[in-house]
């Protein structure tokens, strides 16, 4: 069904047929039926009830950096927040309250902050995606996570109702925040609140967490880690251990620098090519340690329960 008179309905961008590829940093996936792009929290509430008045649910893409979608065409309605861009500040002493649009880019937000000498997000320096990606997967490293720089967060519901909370209203956990499972469907706005602070002490604490990327492959086509750390373990070195590094399933192979990275090696690797390598790769630690690992990665357009489901079977 092509969803022909949203755009008169929404205030944002209305696109059909739209390639996805461009937007994730696998560089893989198909074909939207129908993309929006709302400018903010009323055009997201608008996108979300049309939908719901047409009987639809909705996926959201925010940077793409996190983020499997399936080859082929994409039939649910996809919400990219990639046009909520706006960024201002104020201060409160040494506090520092910087209000982003969800689409904004982690990369922009930490720029900022190492301009104006402002503390709070030196962790973040080098990981990719959008501030509302970030916050919904508590994005973080070792050094820290964007859960403890919050001061709130607007989101919007599958019912179309928009609510602040400060950040003690929201669980954390890792690469967890509690608002999805509270029924919030996207995140408009984040406040991060920060500590001025100086250029050169936010640039040296940085230059720690970019050194430790390093054991990453970075510049190659990847979303990241693919699986989450289980519990007093670490997914890379299982995966390791199990032999996972250089296995490839069509143009996907996993990286010989770090084994929870899979690459897109060429211009033919697919999204079924990334699927199959990454239940593989879990497959093989199973075997080895008797350890189930949970994906870290979304995935759009697949469904979800096979793709955690099948090995076990
Ligand atoms: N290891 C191996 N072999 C590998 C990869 C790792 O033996 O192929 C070992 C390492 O030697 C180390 C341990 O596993 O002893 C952990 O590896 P690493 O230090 O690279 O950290 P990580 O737990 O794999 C986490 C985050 C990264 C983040 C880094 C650095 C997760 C799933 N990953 O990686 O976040 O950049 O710490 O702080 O929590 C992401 O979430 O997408 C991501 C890249």
């Amino acid at each position: 069904m092509r969803l022909q008179s949203a755009p008169e309905r929404i205030d944002g961008i209305t696109r059909h047929g739209v390639p996805l590829a461009g937007f994730t940093t696998w560089r893989v996936g198909g074909t939207a039926e129908t993309l929006v792009e709302p400018k903010d929290a009323d055009g997201l509430s608008a996108a979300i009830r049309w939908f719901a008045s047409h009987g639809l649910g909705c996926c959201v893409l925010g940077g793409g950096s996190n983020t499997l979608i399936a080859d082929g065409e994409i039939s649910v309605p996809i919400i990219s927040t990639g046009a909520m861009q706006s960024v201002s500040f104020s201060r409160e002493g040494e506090n520092v309250f910087v209000a982003c649009g969800a689409g904004v880019s982690l990369k922009k937000l930490f720029a900022l902050s190492l301009r104006e000498g402002w503390s709070g997000l030196e962790f973040a320096a080098g990981i990719p995606g959008t501030v509302g990606g970030a916050v919904m997967g508590n994005a973080g490293t070792g050094e820290g996570e964007i859960s403890q720089a919050i001061q709130s967060v607007e989101a919007t519901g599958a019912d179309g109702k928009t609510r602040s909370m400060g950040r003690d209203e929201i669980e954390w956990g890792y690469r967890r925040c509690g608002l999805s499972e509270r029924g919030f469907a996207v995140i408009s706005r984040v406040t991060a609140r920060l500590r001025q602070s100086t250029q050169e002490a936010v640039a040296s604490v940085s230059r720690q967490t970019i050194e430790r990327r390093k054991s990453q492959p970075l510049g190659t086509r990847t979303a990241g880690c693919v699986f989450k750390n289980p519990e007093g373990g670490k997914a890379g070195r299982l995966l390791d251990e199990a032999g996972c590094k250089g296995l490839s399933a069509g143009g996907a192979v996993v990286s010989g620098l770090h084994a929870n990275f899979i690459e897109n090696r060429s211009g033919c690797c697919t999204a079924s090519d990334i699927a199959n390598l990454a239940k593989l790769c879990r497959r093989r630690v199973y075997e080895k340690f008797g350890v189930w690992l949970s994906f870290e990665i979304q995935f759009l357009g697949f469904d979800r329960r096979s793709m955690e489901d099948d090995a076990l079977a």
